[in-house]
Protein backbone atom coordinates (compact mmCIF):
# COMPACT_ATOMS: atom_id res chain seq x y z
CA UNK A 1 0.00 0.00 0.00
CA UNK A 2 3.04 2.27 0.85
CA UNK A 3 4.67 1.60 -2.43
CA UNK A 4 1.18 2.34 -4.02
CA UNK A 5 0.09 5.65 -2.29
CA UNK A 6 3.68 6.62 -2.98
CA UNK A 7 2.90 6.14 -6.88
CA UNK A 8 -0.40 7.21 -6.69
CA UNK A 9 -1.51 3.78 -7.92
CA UNK A 10 -4.88 2.18 -6.80
CA UNK A 11 -4.73 -0.90 -5.40
CA UNK A 12 -6.98 -3.93 -6.66
CA UNK A 13 -6.14 -7.22 -4.27
CA UNK A 14 -6.69 -10.85 -6.06
CA UNK A 15 -7.96 -12.47 -2.56
CA UNK A 16 -9.37 -15.03 -4.55
CA UNK A 17 -7.83 -17.84 -2.32
CA UNK A 18 -7.97 -15.68 0.77
CA UNK A 19 -11.74 -15.77 2.08
CA UNK A 20 -11.49 -14.83 5.81
CA UNK A 21 -7.46 -14.69 5.78
CA UNK A 22 -6.26 -11.63 7.80
CA UNK A 23 -3.03 -9.74 8.02
CA UNK A 24 -2.79 -8.11 11.22
CA UNK A 25 -6.20 -8.88 12.16
CA UNK A 26 -7.24 -7.21 8.72
CA UNK A 27 -9.08 -9.18 6.54
CA UNK A 28 -7.25 -9.81 2.98
CA UNK A 29 -9.62 -7.93 0.57
CA UNK A 30 -9.96 -4.90 2.57
CA UNK A 31 -6.92 -2.85 1.87
CA UNK A 32 -7.11 -1.47 -1.35
CA UNK A 33 -9.24 -0.20 -3.03
CA UNK A 34 -11.40 -3.43 -4.00
CA UNK A 35 -11.11 -6.99 -3.11
CA UNK A 36 -12.01 -9.50 -5.82
CA UNK A 37 -13.40 -13.52 -4.49
CA UNK A 38 -13.76 -16.28 -6.84
CA UNK A 39 -16.82 -18.58 -6.75
CA UNK A 40 -14.73 -20.83 -9.05
CA UNK A 41 -15.69 -24.68 -8.30
CA UNK A 42 -12.07 -25.70 -6.54
CA UNK A 43 -11.89 -22.43 -4.71
CA UNK A 44 -13.51 -22.03 -0.79
CA UNK A 45 -16.50 -21.30 -1.11
CA UNK A 46 -17.43 -22.43 -4.81
CA UNK A 47 -20.76 -21.46 -6.40
CA UNK A 48 -19.91 -22.88 -9.99
CA UNK A 49 -18.10 -19.72 -11.63
CA UNK A 50 -18.34 -16.20 -10.86
CA UNK A 51 -16.80 -14.31 -8.06
CA UNK A 52 -17.19 -11.19 -5.59
CA UNK A 53 -15.62 -7.39 -5.63
CA UNK A 54 -15.95 -5.52 -2.61
CA UNK A 55 -14.64 -2.16 -1.20
CA UNK A 56 -15.90 0.63 0.97
CA UNK A 57 -15.69 3.03 -1.93
CA UNK A 58 -19.59 3.46 -2.87
CA UNK A 59 -18.85 5.52 -6.39
CA UNK A 60 -16.28 2.50 -7.16
CA UNK A 61 -19.38 -0.12 -6.34
CA UNK A 62 -21.70 1.78 -8.43
CA UNK A 63 -19.47 1.79 -11.38
CA UNK A 64 -18.75 -1.69 -11.10
CA UNK A 65 -22.60 -2.61 -10.19
CA UNK A 66 -23.42 -0.66 -13.37
CA UNK A 67 -20.43 -2.56 -15.28
CA UNK A 68 -22.04 -6.20 -14.21
CA UNK A 69 -25.63 -4.98 -15.56
CA UNK A 70 -25.26 -3.49 -19.17
CA UNK A 71 -24.09 -0.33 -17.85
CA UNK A 72 -27.19 0.93 -16.77
CA UNK A 73 -27.52 3.49 -14.55
CA UNK A 74 -26.97 2.52 -10.77
CA UNK A 75 -26.62 4.71 -7.74
CA UNK A 76 -24.03 7.74 -7.81
CA UNK A 77 -24.18 6.94 -11.79
CA UNK A 78 -26.88 9.07 -12.99
CA UNK A 79 -29.56 7.94 -15.73
CA UNK A 80 -32.74 6.11 -15.91
CA UNK A 81 -32.69 2.23 -16.51
CA UNK A 82 -34.96 2.33 -19.88
CA UNK A 83 -32.94 4.40 -21.37
CA UNK A 84 -30.05 2.42 -21.62
CA UNK A 85 -26.54 2.23 -20.79
CA UNK A 86 -24.57 5.06 -19.21
CA UNK A 87 -20.93 2.61 -19.63
CA UNK A 88 -19.92 0.36 -21.50
CA UNK A 89 -20.82 -2.80 -19.81
CA UNK A 90 -21.58 -6.17 -19.87
CA UNK A 91 -23.80 -8.85 -18.35
CA UNK A 92 -22.43 -10.82 -15.90
CA UNK A 93 -24.99 -11.18 -13.17
CA UNK A 94 -25.26 -13.89 -10.50
CA UNK A 95 -28.48 -16.48 -10.84
CA UNK A 96 -30.59 -16.84 -8.38
CA UNK A 97 -29.33 -20.33 -8.38
CA UNK A 98 -26.05 -19.97 -7.65
CA UNK A 99 -27.11 -17.05 -5.28
CA UNK A 100 -28.97 -19.86 -3.35
CA UNK A 101 -26.06 -22.03 -3.16
CA UNK A 102 -23.71 -19.23 -1.90
CA UNK A 103 -25.90 -18.32 0.56
CA UNK A 104 -25.62 -21.79 2.37
CA UNK A 105 -21.94 -21.81 1.71
CA UNK A 106 -21.64 -18.67 3.26
CA UNK A 107 -22.80 -20.48 6.27
CA UNK A 108 -20.48 -23.18 6.47
CA UNK A 109 -17.24 -20.99 5.45
CA UNK A 110 -16.25 -19.90 9.12
CA UNK A 111 -16.74 -23.45 10.18
CA UNK A 112 -14.59 -25.25 6.85
CA UNK A 113 -12.05 -22.37 7.29
CA UNK A 114 -11.45 -23.29 10.91
CA UNK A 115 -11.50 -27.27 10.12
CA UNK A 116 -9.14 -26.30 7.25
CA UNK A 117 -6.90 -24.52 9.09
CA UNK A 118 -6.64 -27.34 12.44
CA UNK A 119 -6.06 -30.03 9.75
CA UNK A 120 -3.38 -28.25 8.08
CA UNK A 121 -1.72 -27.58 11.52
CA UNK A 122 -1.92 -31.29 12.44
CA UNK A 123 -0.51 -32.66 8.80
CA UNK A 124 2.30 -29.67 8.91
CA UNK A 125 3.03 -31.39 12.75
CA UNK A 126 3.17 -34.65 11.22
CA UNK A 127 5.08 -34.02 7.88
CA UNK A 128 7.86 -32.14 9.32
CA UNK A 129 9.91 -34.65 10.36
CA UNK A 130 10.70 -35.99 7.01
CA UNK A 131 13.94 -35.17 5.34
CA UNK A 132 13.13 -33.90 1.43
CA UNK A 133 9.61 -31.91 2.18
CA UNK A 134 9.69 -28.76 3.08
CA UNK A 135 5.79 -27.46 4.55
CA UNK A 136 4.41 -23.76 4.38
CA UNK A 137 5.63 -21.03 6.28
CA UNK A 138 3.33 -18.48 8.08
CA UNK A 139 4.73 -15.23 8.21
CA UNK A 140 3.84 -13.46 11.72
CA UNK A 141 1.28 -10.95 10.43
CA UNK A 142 -0.48 -13.52 9.21
CA UNK A 143 -3.01 -13.62 12.22
CA UNK A 144 -5.55 -15.89 10.32
CA UNK A 145 -3.92 -18.42 7.88
CA UNK A 146 -6.34 -20.02 5.16
CA UNK A 147 -6.09 -22.76 3.83
CA UNK A 148 -7.12 -22.87 -0.09
CA UNK A 149 -4.07 -25.46 -0.94
CA UNK A 150 -1.92 -27.78 1.43
CA UNK A 151 1.33 -26.84 -0.41
CA UNK A 152 4.55 -28.63 0.22
CA UNK A 153 8.40 -28.75 -1.24
CA UNK A 154 9.74 -31.77 -2.29
CA UNK A 155 13.09 -32.12 -2.29
CA UNK A 156 14.48 -35.35 -5.01
CA UNK A 157 17.29 -35.99 -2.70
CA UNK A 158 15.76 -36.24 0.15
CA UNK A 159 13.92 -39.02 -1.47
CA UNK A 160 17.19 -41.08 -2.84
CA UNK A 161 17.14 -38.90 -6.20
CA UNK A 162 13.26 -39.64 -6.92
CA UNK A 163 11.47 -37.62 -9.00
CA UNK A 164 8.46 -35.46 -8.10
CA UNK A 165 6.53 -36.93 -11.43
CA UNK A 166 6.86 -40.83 -9.75
CA UNK A 167 6.19 -39.36 -5.83
CA UNK A 168 3.02 -38.01 -7.78
CA UNK A 169 2.42 -41.27 -9.69
CA UNK A 170 2.66 -43.42 -6.16
CA UNK A 171 1.44 -41.07 -3.63
CA UNK A 172 -1.91 -41.19 -6.03
CA UNK A 173 -1.38 -44.96 -6.09
CA UNK A 174 -2.01 -44.98 -2.14
CA UNK A 175 -5.38 -43.09 -3.16
CA UNK A 176 -4.10 -39.91 -2.03
CA UNK A 177 -5.05 -37.01 -4.87
CA UNK A 178 -2.43 -34.37 -5.58
CA UNK A 179 -0.89 -32.36 -8.11
CA UNK A 180 2.67 -30.29 -9.21
CA UNK A 181 0.39 -27.16 -9.18
CA UNK A 182 0.87 -24.15 -11.26
CA UNK A 183 3.03 -24.18 -14.35
CA UNK A 184 5.65 -21.40 -14.80
CA UNK A 185 3.80 -18.14 -17.55
CA UNK A 186 6.88 -16.29 -18.46
CA UNK A 187 8.30 -17.96 -21.31
CA UNK A 188 5.26 -19.43 -22.59
CA UNK A 189 4.26 -19.40 -26.63
CA UNK A 190 1.26 -18.22 -26.40
CA UNK A 191 2.59 -14.78 -25.42
CA UNK A 192 4.44 -14.63 -28.57
CA UNK A 193 0.55 -14.89 -30.18
CA UNK A 194 -0.22 -12.14 -27.68
CA UNK A 195 2.67 -9.88 -28.58
CA UNK A 196 2.11 -10.15 -32.11
CA UNK A 197 -1.89 -9.27 -31.43
CA UNK A 198 -3.73 -5.95 -32.64
CA UNK A 199 -5.17 -5.22 -29.36
CA UNK A 200 -1.17 -5.61 -27.64
CA UNK A 201 0.13 -3.14 -30.60
CA UNK A 202 -1.96 -0.70 -29.57
CA UNK A 203 -1.19 -0.84 -25.58
CA UNK A 204 2.57 -1.68 -25.89
CA UNK A 205 5.68 0.15 -27.07
CA UNK A 206 7.09 -2.13 -30.34
CA UNK A 207 10.06 -2.51 -28.22
CA UNK A 208 7.63 -4.24 -25.07
CA UNK A 209 6.45 -6.70 -27.39
CA UNK A 210 9.69 -8.23 -28.45
CA UNK A 211 9.22 -11.86 -27.33
CA UNK A 212 12.69 -13.03 -27.17
CA UNK A 213 13.97 -9.85 -24.94
CA UNK A 214 10.95 -10.76 -22.93
CA UNK A 215 11.62 -13.92 -22.13
CA UNK A 216 15.85 -12.87 -21.15
CA UNK A 217 14.68 -10.50 -18.91
CA UNK A 218 12.18 -11.98 -17.33
CA UNK A 219 14.07 -15.21 -15.82
CA UNK A 220 12.38 -16.57 -12.88
CA UNK A 221 15.14 -19.63 -11.69
CA UNK A 222 13.41 -19.88 -8.08
CA UNK A 223 10.27 -20.17 -9.73
CA UNK A 224 11.27 -22.51 -12.35
CA UNK A 225 12.32 -24.76 -9.94
CA UNK A 226 9.31 -24.60 -7.76
CA UNK A 227 7.24 -25.33 -10.70
CA UNK A 228 9.28 -27.74 -12.78
CA UNK A 229 10.32 -29.54 -9.58
CA UNK A 230 9.36 -28.91 -6.19
CA UNK A 231 5.57 -27.99 -5.89
CA UNK A 232 2.95 -30.58 -4.41
CA UNK A 233 -0.70 -29.51 -4.01
CA UNK A 234 -3.15 -30.84 -1.65
CA UNK A 235 -6.47 -28.91 -2.57
CA UNK A 236 -8.93 -27.37 0.08
CA UNK A 237 -11.06 -29.79 0.01
CA UNK A 238 -8.91 -32.73 1.47
CA UNK A 239 -8.22 -30.51 4.86
CA UNK A 240 -11.59 -31.53 5.48
CA UNK A 241 -11.35 -34.50 6.50
CA UNK A 242 -11.15 -36.12 9.93
CA UNK A 243 -7.61 -36.05 11.75
CA UNK A 244 -7.16 -39.94 10.80
CA UNK A 245 -7.25 -38.55 6.85
CA UNK A 246 -4.78 -36.42 7.72
CA UNK A 247 -2.95 -39.41 9.31
CA UNK A 248 -3.59 -41.63 5.99
CA UNK A 249 -1.93 -38.81 4.10
CA UNK A 250 1.00 -38.30 6.10
CA UNK A 251 1.49 -42.36 6.21
CA UNK A 252 1.46 -42.32 2.41
CA UNK A 253 4.30 -40.01 2.05
CA UNK A 254 6.34 -41.62 4.99
CA UNK A 255 5.63 -44.99 3.10
CA UNK A 256 6.82 -43.62 -0.55
CA UNK A 257 9.41 -41.93 2.07
CA UNK A 258 10.48 -45.67 3.21
CA UNK A 259 10.43 -46.95 0.01
CA UNK A 260 11.98 -44.56 -2.51
CA UNK A 261 14.90 -46.66 -3.25
CA UNK A 262 12.48 -49.87 -4.76
CA UNK A 263 10.11 -46.68 -6.79
CA UNK A 264 13.49 -45.47 -8.60
CA UNK A 265 12.06 -48.03 -11.10
CA UNK A 266 8.46 -46.85 -10.70
CA UNK A 267 6.38 -46.33 -14.18
CA UNK A 268 3.21 -46.11 -12.74
C1 LIG B 1 -5.39 -16.31 -6.93
C2 LIG B 1 -6.44 -16.44 -8.00
N1 LIG B 1 -6.86 -15.35 -8.65
C3 LIG B 1 -7.81 -15.42 -9.61
C4 LIG B 1 -8.37 -16.62 -9.96
C5 LIG B 1 -9.41 -16.63 -11.04
O1 LIG B 1 -10.67 -16.75 -10.49
P1 LIG B 1 -11.89 -17.16 -11.46
O2 LIG B 1 -11.65 -18.57 -11.86
O3 LIG B 1 -13.11 -16.99 -10.60
O4 LIG B 1 -11.84 -16.20 -12.60
C6 LIG B 1 -7.94 -17.80 -9.33
C7 LIG B 1 -8.47 -19.13 -9.66
O5 LIG B 1 -9.31 -19.45 -10.41
C8 LIG B 1 -6.96 -17.70 -8.31
O6 LIG B 1 -6.54 -18.79 -7.67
Amino acid sequence: MAIAKANNLVVIEDACQGWLAEINHKKVGTFGLAGCFSFQNSKNLPMGEGGAIVSDDDDFMDKCYSYHNYGYAYGSLVGAVNQGAVMAGTKIRLTEYQAAIGLSQLERLDGETQLRETNATYLKGKLEGIPGLSTYVLTPNVTRAVFHLFPFRFHSEGFKGLSREVFIKALKAEGIPCSSGYIPLNDKLYLKDAFTSKNYKRMYQADELDFDKFVANNQCPITDKLCNEEAIWLSQSMLLGTQSDMDDIANAIYKIHENAEELLNYKG
